[in-house]
C-alpha cells in the first residue's frame, strides 16, 4: 500500500510511555479493542514496546527496561503519557541534513536501530513547538 501523501510523509505511529506495559496493554486491547501486533524489546532505545494496530498507523505502549532511559526519566520528570509522534520518511540521512541546515535541535545526528530493525532519531522538543519528533525510515526502503 502506498503511504506517500503530498509531502512523500506519513505518521508511523504515537508513542505513549506507560510504567507498566500489561496494565496499559489491558486498556488498549481491552476497552478500545485494539488489535496487538506484537511486543519487543529494544535495547537501544532502552524500552520494552508493544505495537497495536489503530486503522492506517500504530500505537506504541513504551516501557523503560530501567529508570536510567529516557523513557525511565521521562515517566520520573513528567509522568506517563504521550511521549513523541513519528513521521515515516523514505531517506531519513537527507531529511537529518535538511533539519540541521535548517538550525532544527537534532537529539540524533545520526540514525539509530529501533523497533522492527528501522532506522530513527529523534528532534528535540525545543526545535518542534513542544513536540518530541522521531523520524523513521522502515528496514526495507
Ligand atoms: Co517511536
Amino acid at each position: 500500500m502506498d503511504h506517500n501523501s503530498l509531502s512523500g510523509h506519513a505518521l508511523d505511529h504515537i508513542a505513549i510511555a506507560v510504567q507498566n506495559l500489561d496494565e496499559a496493554l489491558a486498556f488498549y486491547k481491552t476497552a478500545l479493542g485494539l488489535p496487538e501486533i506484537g511486543i519487543e524489546v529494544v535495547a537501544e532505545q532502552g524500552v520494552r514496546v508493544a505495537k497495536l494496530d489503530i486503522g492506517n498507523t500504530h500505537i506504541e505502549l513504551l516501557e523503560p527496561l530501567s529508570p536510567e532511559t529516557p523513557v525511565g526519566k521521562f515517566l520520573a520528570n513528567k509522568g506517563p503519557g504521550l511521549h513523541h509522534i513519528c513521521v515515516k520518511v523514505d531517506d531519513i540521512n537527507s531529511e537529518l541534513a535538511k533539519l540541521k541546515s535548517q538550525g532544527m535541535r537534532l537529539i540524533d545526528e545520526t540514525p539509530k536501530i529501533g523497533a522492527g530493525g528501522a532506522k530513527i532519531a529523534f528532534v528535540h522538543p525545543k526545535s518542534t513547538g513542544g513536540v518530541l519528533l522521531e523520524l523513521s525510515q522502515p528496514q526495507n526502503s
